[in-house]
């Protein structure tokens, strides 16, 4: 009997992992879901189509450079198989123009024990997007018995899952930020959407952020589907654009993590950490001023590393603040080019999606507050 998916955090030793592919991805045409997150002066409002060849190929050396030094650490890495993303997508409910990529499994897959599940993403062009680990899922449902293949109810994205408007050019970013932390986002409760970035896995608990991606009808879905399981609903009100979690708040092993000095967790929510030891540091401030081009991400993909164990961390090789920061903390950092992948998608954890980890379920919150808890 072989047993193929285990993974229940992000910090036990990685054994075995998905790493993405950036062929043929696209910058998809705006959408209620995503226009949020095209700035105004960006030179990419209005641009859609496939990315430019060059890019694609640079990002694509990186990734297979990630895999082999994984490899080389013993890790299996296993691709996924790109769609021709420069395809429409059409249903009974919605028209677009194109879809997006598959550089990061992270938004599509998420591991709970011996289960992935395939996310019910909110962008219209991510639709189909899970097809591109469906042979690596059907693989891994061959092989191991134990292996449970989920998907989440399939979202129908109509116009009734946004709010419309929602997207007024002239709001500035104060006002933007009074809307998050109000919790007014793009999404509205019509129906389950989350992407699988938003869940931050930490055995028996799991933390979901509350934001553009993800509701709290999603929160209620995680709830019911694992009654063994303690759901904490997270918000950070100071990013003006909370889609994932992982470049705002970042376990690197058990009692420790990193938290966006920009979008720290409200008071009320740290508890939890307090009162079970948890250490929660301000992470360093970025390298850089600006993403790369035609970047959706923010700086703060300097915080999105892949934790290799309990000491060995993977960080982004221009990252010297991160880097730095890691070492003082007792990580053995491994610096890692990557930025040329940036645009495509995000960050080393991003690109990367569990398969296994060793380890079980672990109880890191015998302590619980109750105040957030609720969903
Ligand atoms: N939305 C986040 C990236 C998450 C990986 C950011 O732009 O900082």
């Amino acid at each position: 009997m072989t047993k193929i998916v285990n993974s229940w955090n992000d910090f036990d030793p990685l054994k075995h992992v998905i790493v993405g592919r950036a062929d043929h991805s696209c910058v998809p045409p705006e959408e209620p879901a995503t226009s949020e997150k095209v700035p105004i002066d960006s030179p990419m409002r209005g641009m859609w189509g496939p990315r430019p060849l060059e890019t694609v190929e640079k990002a694509n050396i990186q990734l297979d450079n990630l895999a082999k030094v994984l490899q080389e650490r013993g890790i299996k890495v296993d691709r996924p198989s790109p769609l021709q993303w420069n395809q429409p997508v059409i249903t009974p409910d919605f028209r677009t123009g194109s879809m997006m990529t598959c550089m990061p499994p992270r938004d599509t897959l998420l591991t709970i024990g011996n289960e992935i599940i395939e996310a019910a993403m909110s962008f219209r062009c991510r639709y189909w997007e899970y097809l591109a680990f469906r042979p690596l899922m059907s693989q891994y449902f061959n092989e191991d018995p134990e292996f449970l293949w989920t998907q989440a109810p399939r979202p129908r994205l109509s116009d009734k899952s946004y709010k419309h408007n929602y997207y007024d050019e002239k709001i500035s970013l104060e006002d933007r930020l009074v809307r998050t932390a109000n919790k007014d986002f793009v999404t509205t409760e019509e129906e389950i959407l989350f992407d699988a970035a938003d869940v931050m896995r930490m055995g028996k608990d799991l933390f979901i952020q509350h934001g553009l991606t993800t509701n709290r009808k999603a929160m209620e879905w995680f709830k019911r589907k694992y009654p063994e399981l303690r759901i904490h609903a997270v918000n950070f009100p100071g990013d003006p654009y909370p889609i994932h979690i992982d470049a705002t708040f970042v376990p690197l092993r058990p009692g420790l993590i990193i938290n966006n000095p920009h979008r720290k967790l409200p008071e009320a929510q740290r508890k939890i950490f307090e009162q079970n030891d948890w250490q929660i540091v301000d992470a360093a401030m970025p390298a850089h001023k600006e993403p790369p081009p035609l970047c959706y991400s923010s700086v703060w993909l300097s915080m999105n590393c892949l934790v290799l164990d309990h000491k060995t961390v993977i960080v982004e090789a221009s990252e010297v603040n991160q880097m730095e920061q890691m070492d003082k903390l007792g990580m053995n950092v491994i610096p890692m080019p990557f930025r040329d992948a940036y645009a495509f998608g995000g960050g080393l954890h991003c690109s990367t999606a569990d398969v296994y980890r060793e380890g079980t379920c672990e109880d890191y919150f015998p302590n619980q507050t109750g105040d957030i808890t609720r969903v």
